[in-house]
C-alpha cells in the first residue's frame, strides 16, 4: 500500500505561520506523526511539500502510488489544473485541511477538489492528516 502525501504552498512555514489558525507544530513534527501512524498501519508513505502548482501536478501525474492525501492549501480555492490532474490520474484522493475552511473567509468555502476527492477532512489540525491515513487504509483494504 503506497500513499503519497502532498503538502501545498506555504505549509513549509507551519509552526511560524498564523499559529492561531494552523497551530504551533512544524511540518517536520506533523510529518513524523504521519510516518509513525503509516508504519503502524502498514502503509508506505512518501511525503512532499511543494509550493509550486506545476510541481504538484507533476507529482500527481507520476502516479506511482495507490492513493493520495493532499492539502492543496490556497490552490484548493483556485486550481482547476490540480483538479484536472486528480481526475486524469483517477487514484483515490483525500483532501485535507488543518483549519475548518467553512468557518473562515467566504473565498475559502469553495474547493475545486472536494467533488473529485473520495472525501474531505477539514478542521482537525495535524490530526486531519492522521484521519486521512486511516480513511486511506480503509479504502484500500476493501
Ligand atoms: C489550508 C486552508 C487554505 O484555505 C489555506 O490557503 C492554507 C491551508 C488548511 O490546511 O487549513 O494554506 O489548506
Amino acid at each position: 500500500m503506497k500513499v503519497l502525501v502532498i503538502h501545498g504552498p506555504n505549509l513549509n512555514l507551519l509552526g511560524k505561520r498564523e499559529t492561531g489558525i494552523y497551530g504551533k507544530k512544524s511540518l517536520n513534527d506533523i510529518n513524523k506523526c504521519i510516518s509513525t501512524l503509516a508504519s503502524e498501519l502498514g502503509i508506505k508513505v512518501r511525503i512532499l511539500q511543494l509550493n509550486n502548482e506545476g510541481e504538484i501536478i507533476e507529482a500527481i501525474q507520476k502516479s506511482d502510488y495507490d492513493a493520495l492525501i493532499i492539502n492543496p492549501a490556497a490552490y484548493t480555492h483556485t486550481s482547476i489544473a490540480i483538479r484536472d490532474a486528480l481526475l486524469a490520474v483517477g487514484k483515490p484522493a483525500i483532501e485535507v485541511h488543518l483549519s475548518n475552511i467553512y468557518r473562515r473567509e467566504e473565498f475559502r468555502k469553495k474547493s475545486f477538489m472536494a467533488d473529485v476527492a473520495v472525501g474531505q477532512i477539514s478542521g482537525f489540525g495535524p490530526e486531519s492528516y492522521l484521519l486521512a491515513l486511516r480513511a486511506v487504509k480503509s479504502i484500500l483494504s476493501k
